[in-house]
This record gives structure tokens, sequence and C-alpha cells, in this order.
């Protein structure tokens, strides 16, 4: 059978291949100059150097891209976004510019509990409508996958409702969702004072009905928020649920929550800008399979913190890194994952390398899907990125920048 995509004349083909998390990253393998991908079906079936092409597959039926001298990579993996809520915090902009902090906000009853309040009267349409929205200008950014969490309903029907939407918006647009239920983002009012309380009522009344919707369980383990103990025992409840676990810890200070999950076998542990080295040398030492940590550096930037992850040391001592938006209408109002990318250079020491491996394979590890994507290899879903710059080194530089050209999702052409 012939290909049914053939990129071809790709002037640096960035594979990812052979990724593991964290192996230094040899530009040898790693990029395949004047090289093609082809493609049968939703599935990357050949892989090489121009001059090994065998144009014996190549018929009326091939649809051929000419990458002409440009860079080809994998489809974008967006490892960390709040994709359904409802209204906006543009009000709190202002206080934000006048010096409130982040949790000072929270404890007023506004910030995530204020997008709760919008999201719960919210109608499922309107959540959907939205949800669409979002993933339709992710895709244009050329992210072809997106981890959505919930955690703006915190009561059972509106959590059970935004995991439903985010299955639905996957099911209606190319990009492929994967969901998390973030049920413990923040104590509701309903609770208030009674953490403990509310966390058993999720174990109880809400994380049976979600077993083959999330894939994932997450906590908020921060000041204001859940405490490392509290945390701990919800997690582990989860598991013995059969999710895999995340945590949104070291955010904002170092309680231990990033190496408590860790211990537990998280799959990744997000934020860290405060997580100290000793801890992050010990989560390095995990081993294959190991807990990633995922950097959010739009964060501090929309925050104002000005205290980044330093990923550098975290690469150093063998802990990987992926790097995320953090998508979500508090903390992180962008889709711009390739801004995220600049600023993990910029602000975390990592190399233009690394921190597309950050968006690329090393996203896929946080999501436990390594095997499927993240990287331009034969046998791996056909989510490919063909960009307007002709060398990587561009990727980082073009500050803000969109570089995306063609997006190709399981071997369709998406339209723009
Ligand atoms: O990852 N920090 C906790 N949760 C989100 C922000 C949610 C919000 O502010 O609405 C985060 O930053
Ligand atoms: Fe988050």
């Amino acid at each position: 059978m012939s290909y049914s995509l053939l990129i071809r004349n790709c002037g640096q083909l960035l594979t990812l291949a052979g990724g593991r998390p964290n192996r230094p990253l040899a530009t040898g393998w790693l990029i395949l100059p004047d090289a093609y991908v082809a493609c049968r079906g939703p599935e990357i079936v050949a892989v090489g150097p121009m001059a090994e092409l065998d144009e014996s597959q190549v018929t009326t039926e091939t649809q051929v891209l000419d990458a002409r001298g440009r860079v080809v990579m994998p489809g974008l993996v967006e490892c960390h976004t709040h994709l359904v809520f409802a209204g906006n915090r543009a009000h709190e902009f202002q206080r934000k510019l006048q010096g409130e902090s982040y949790l000072d906000i929270l404890a007023s009853g506004g910030g995530i509990l204020s997008t709760v309040r919008a999201t719960r009267t919210a109608s499922e349409t309107e959540l959907l409508a939205n949800a669409l929205r979002h993933l339709r200008d992710f895709r244009r950014y050329g992210v072809t996958t997106v981890e959505a969490k919930s955690g703006y309903g915190l009561d059972k029907e509106t959590e059970l409702r935004l995991v439903r939407v985010a299955q639905e918006a996957g099911r209606q647009q190319p990009v492929r969702v994967v969901s998390t239920f973030l049920g413990a983002h923040v104590v509701p009012p309903e609770y208030k004072g009674r953490p403990a309380d509310y966390l058993d009522f999720l174990v109880r009344e809400v994380l049976p009905e979600l077993r083959g919707q999330a894939t994932f369980v997450d906590i908020f383990c921060e000041e204001g928020a859940f405490s490392v103990e509290d945390s701990r025992r919800y997690l582990q409840q989860a598991q013995a649920l059969g999710f895999w676990l995340k945590i949104h810890a070291e955010q904002l200070h170092d309680l231990g929550g990033c190496a408590m999950a860790a211990s537990l076998g998280a799959v990744s542990v997000d934020h860290c800008d405060y997580l100290n080295l000793e801890d992050a040398a010990r989560l390095g030492n995990g081993g294959e399979g190991q807990t990633i940590a995922v950097l959010l550096p739009l964060v501090p930037l929309f925050l104002r913190q000005e205290k980044y992850a330093p990923g550098r040391q975290f690469i150093d001592r063998g802990l990987p890194v992926a790097i995320s938006t953090d998508f979500n209408p508090g903390s992180c109002p962008s889709k711009n994952l390739w801004l995220a990318l600049s600023m993990a250079c910029l602000k975390m020491g990592l190399t233009p390398l690394e921190a597309i491996a950050g968006v690329t394979i090393n996203a896929a590890w946080a999501l436990r899907l390594e095997s499927e994507i993240g990287s331009i290899e034969v046998g791996k879903r056909a989510d490919i990125l063909v960009l307007d710059v002709p060398d990587y080194q561009e990727i980082p530089y073009w500050l803000g920048e969109n570089p995306v050209r063609e997006v190709i999702i399981g071997g369709v052409v998406c339209p723009a």
C-alpha cells in the first residue's frame, strides 16, 4: 500500500527519537538534515534522509507536502491546562498590578473561587463552546494533544460536567484531550475549614464515577489549598481506585508536596518553582518511568513572582523536565506554548533542544503517552508540524511568535 501522506524536503527533521527524559540531547541523532516523513493513515511508517526515500510508495494516492527546507517536528504536547471554565479574571489583573498577591486574592474569596462561581452557573453548552474555542487556538499553535483538568466546579455535579465537557470537546475536533480530575483544587465554600471532609467526599462520591473518564487525579498542595498530609491521603486513595497521579506543588512555598507525590509514583509534579535541589536530586534518581517535573514559566511571569523553577539544575541532577503553559483564567491566560518554551530558555536555563524536548517527548512522558506521541518515529501517531523557520535555533528566538505553518494530526493535514 502506498503512503497516504509524504512530507518531503525537511531541512531539519527534529525526530526526538529514542528520547528518554533527560538523556543528553546530542544533535547527531535528534536532527536529520534533508529528510522525509511518510505516513499511512494515522501512523508514521517511514523516516529517513531524502536520498533513501522509496519512490515506489509515492503514488497518485499520496498527498505530498513539500517542506522546502523548513523545520519539521512532532506536534506539541500540552501536558497541563485548566481547559474548561467560564468567565475570566481580567478584573483581578488590576488588583495584581497594585500589589495584591495570588493567595491574598484567593483568601478574599476571589481567584479560583471567582472562576468557580462563574463556572457553576454556566450551561454545559457554553462550557463546551469555550473549550472548543480554546482547543482551536491550541491547534493553531501546533498543539496536537492537550491535558485538561477539571477543578472549577468543586461540587459533584459541576465537576462531573467539566470532565464530560473535556471529553466531548476531544471527540468534536482533532486535538486529542486527556482528562485529569482536579476536584481537589481548593476547599469549596460549603466545606470551609474542613479540607479533609471535602477530600473524603470526593473519594466517596465523585472518584468512583470518573473511572474510564479521567486518567489522572491531581491536587493543589499549597498554603490556602491542601496540606501535604491531606494530599498524601487523598492521592493514595485515588491511586487505590486506579488513577494515575499528578500534583500542583512547590508553586509558592517549599512544603514537600513534590517529594511526597513522587514517593507515591506520581507521573508528574507540576510548578516546582520552590522545589529545593536536594529533593530535585532525589526525584532525579528515580530511574526509568520516573516522575517528570512539569515547569510552567508563564505563571511566575503573570503572577509577578519572579521566582522560576531552576530547570537547568533539575536537569543537571537527572530530573526530567517538561514545559507547559498551565493555561487557565487566573495564573496563565495564555495558550502560547512557544512563548513558554522561550521563557524556559530565558528564565530556567534550558537549551533550545531541551526546551523543545520539554514540549514534545518529555511532555508525552508526563501524560504516560510516550509510546504513542511526542517524537517522529515509525509506529508513532502522525502528529507532525511544519514550521516556518529553517533552523530549530530560531524557535525560541522569535519571542511570542507562532512558527507553525502546517499541523498534521493522526496523518490528516488540519485546516488553518
Ligand atoms: O496551576 N495553582 C493552582 N491552580 C492553577 C491556577 C488556577 C486559577 O488561578 O484559576 C495553576 O496555577
Ligand atoms: Fe495548573
